[in-house]
């Protein structure tokens, strides 16, 4: 069983606090639905043979409550402790450097920004391979649909509507994505990366 964790979030810039305040509720809501499924579809294996179909469409729909937590934690961790400046002498930043020479737009922002535009709800996520020792970056469809499964997280940007549509409205993805990128503390993104690549 988990429990929600709380976030301390500072004001953001382009990020409403009634935005936030909601969508820390939203989060809360996985962290329930996971307990939740997983205890009935265990109470359902007293008897599994009567209730194979429930227990296996319970079983399925997990992962997708589990990422939804999970993913939600690192997108909410990642904005806490107010905005810092990506470190280009850490060790995040000289792999950034390394992989992407063309600086500013060049770095990994501008592709998880287009992927983050792609259409439907979903996740752009920077991953680290540390068989491949690069990055890599992947969308999400909803939270646990194609995902790198083996790959750990470095960076998760939420691009499902209710991320933006209190701030921005339905066509407003674009605007919220530069939002989020202006509030990132990075420290928690280099710390990520340096967990992953020990
Ligand atoms: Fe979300």
């Amino acid at each position: 069983m988990y429990t929600a964790k709380t976030f301390t979030i500072p004001d953001l810039d382009g990020i409403s606090k009634k935005s936030v305040d909601e969508h820390i509720g939203l989060y809360q809501g996985y962290v329930n639905n996971f307990n939740a499924i997983t205890s009935a579809a265990v109470e359902l294996m007293s008897d599994a043979e009567k209730h194979a179909h429930a227990i296996s469409e319970l079983w399925r729909r997990r992962s997708f409550e589990f990422d939804g937590m999970r993913l939600h934690e690192y997108y909410f961790e990642q904005l806490e402790g107010g905005t810092s400046a990506p470190n280009p002498s850490s060790p995040f930043g000289k792999q950034i450097a390394l992989e992407y020479p063309m600086g500013g737009d060049g770095q990994p922002q501008l592709v998880l920004k287009n992927i983050g535009n792609m259409r439907g709800p979903g996740w752009a996520l920077l991953y680290w391979d540390p068989v491949g020792k690069c990055f890599q970056t992947g969308f999400s469809g909803e939270q646990h649909q194609g995902h790198f499964v083996s790959l750990p997280i470095i960076l998760a940007l939420d691009v499902w509507e209710h991320a933006y549509l209190l701030d921005y409205g339905t066509k407003g993805k674009g605007s919220y994505i530069d939002a989020f990128f202006k509030n990132i503390n990075w420290s928690v993104v280099e710390k990520r990366f340096d967990a992953a690549s020990a």
